[in-house]
């Protein structure tokens, strides 16, 4: 083939391609006119390729040269026609998406399982007469020790035991964060302090319990966390005695896990400084309400100690009261077979939706 003819060849191709590029109006056109040029096995620009391989070796260079400059143009003039109808794309993106298709459900949020442990505590204590309410977490030496009959030199006191408060100066340097009567201050070690804070406030009979978080430098392990949740109970009247401390605690847990089966309650003898007697509190746990059929530990307990009764202005030869502190986590975790309390507060949505 003559040089002459294969470049007019070319010539009429990149008119026409650059021609009907231009002209398309729609994504299916543009479509045709692609496959119809530089489709890639019997586009036209192919076929002309051929024409390559019959022009004489001299001239070679000058076919090759042209060739490329027509492919060039025609490519150019088809992504001219794809920018232009871009607009059309839309349309199309529009007809590719299903109304029909069911919606992606939305994730509803959940309480914490210690808050629905929280407040269906406060419910059934609510239906035994106890009154919630609410104490400080930074407390002073008054109430989460002294009024607690605990005495200077008791190892409850020891700063390995708790998280004394410090106040940081501009230098940086750390110094004893202290109360209004120049003691120091920590975070409660126990919901004790709330016993001591209602009956400085309110005359007997009080009838409380009070639900919140306490702190100790635990080092975390799957029982352990240095911060945990307490429920204290706290009932101050005539006549109160330890049966109706068994009793209450017995109910407590009857309606918290029992369901059909009758829950027990166990005393084992203890000591408190604000409690005399002082008692381990156990709960029997049967199989058929999902328990182990063995005992379950629960917290401490007893009759309150004189001393704290005095502390607060009570008079105990006039009244006399009992109260509990109980494990709220431990409570949670056996209902919920949880058995790292850390589980319970690496905040991994995929363990708390589960509740
Ligand atoms: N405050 C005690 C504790 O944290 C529990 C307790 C509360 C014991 C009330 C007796 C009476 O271990």
């Amino acid at each position: 083939m003559a040089l002459s003819d294969f470049i007019a060849q070319l010539d009429v191709l990149e008119a026409e391609a650059t021609r009907a590029f231009g002209a398309v109006a729609d994504a299916a056109a543009l479509e045709a006119a692609r496959v119809e040029y530089v489709g890639a096995k019997a586009g036209k620009l192919k076929e002309a390729q051929q024409g390559l391989g019959k022009v004489d070796k001299a001239d070679k260079p000058a076919a090759g040269k042209k060739f490329n400059e027509a492919k060039t143009a025609i490519e150019a003039a088809l992504a001219a026609a794809q920018e232009r109808l871009a607009v059309g794309a839309e349309t199309s993106a529009q007809a590719a998406f299903d109304i029909t298709r069911p919606g992606r459900p939305l994730r509803l949020g959940k309480l914490h399982p210690i808050t629905q442990t929280i407040e269906r505590m406060k419910e059934i204590m609510g239906r035994l007469g106890f009154t919630a309410v609410e104490g400080p977490e930074i407390e002073d030496n008054w109430h989460n020790f002294e009024a607690l009959n605990i005495p200077l030199s008791h190892p409850a006191r020891d700063p390995l035991d708790n998280f004394y408060l410090a106040t940081a100066a501009a230098s940086g340097e750390l110094n004893e964060a202290t109360g209004p009567d120049g003691k120091p201050l920590l975070l409660r070690s126990q919901t004790s302090t709330v016993q001591i804070r209602v009956m400085e406030k309110t005359p007997p009979p009080v009838r409380i319990v009070s639900l919140g978080r306490v702190y100790r430098p635990d080092t975390a392990d799957a029982t352990h966390y240095p911060m945990f949740h307490q429920i204290e109970g706290l009932l101050v009247d005539r006549g109160v005695t330890m049966a109706e401390l068994k009793s209450t605690l017995r109910m407590f847990c009857q309606a918290y896990f029992g369901g059909d089966d009758d829950v027990h309650i166990r005393f084992r003898t203890s000591f408190f400084p604000f409690t005399e007697p002082s008692v381990e509190v156990d709960m029997n746990w049967p199989k058929k309400a999902g328990g182990t059929g063995g005992w379950m530990e629960m917290g401490g307990a007893g009759m309150v100690d004189p001393n704290v009764l005095r502390a607060v202005g009570y008079d105990p030869e006039q009244v006399t009261g009992f109260a509990f502190g109980l494990g709220v986590e431990r409570i949670c975790m056996r209902q919920h077979k949880v058995r790292d309390i850390r589980d319970l507060y690496t905040n991994d949505v995929r363990f708390l939706a589960q509740f």
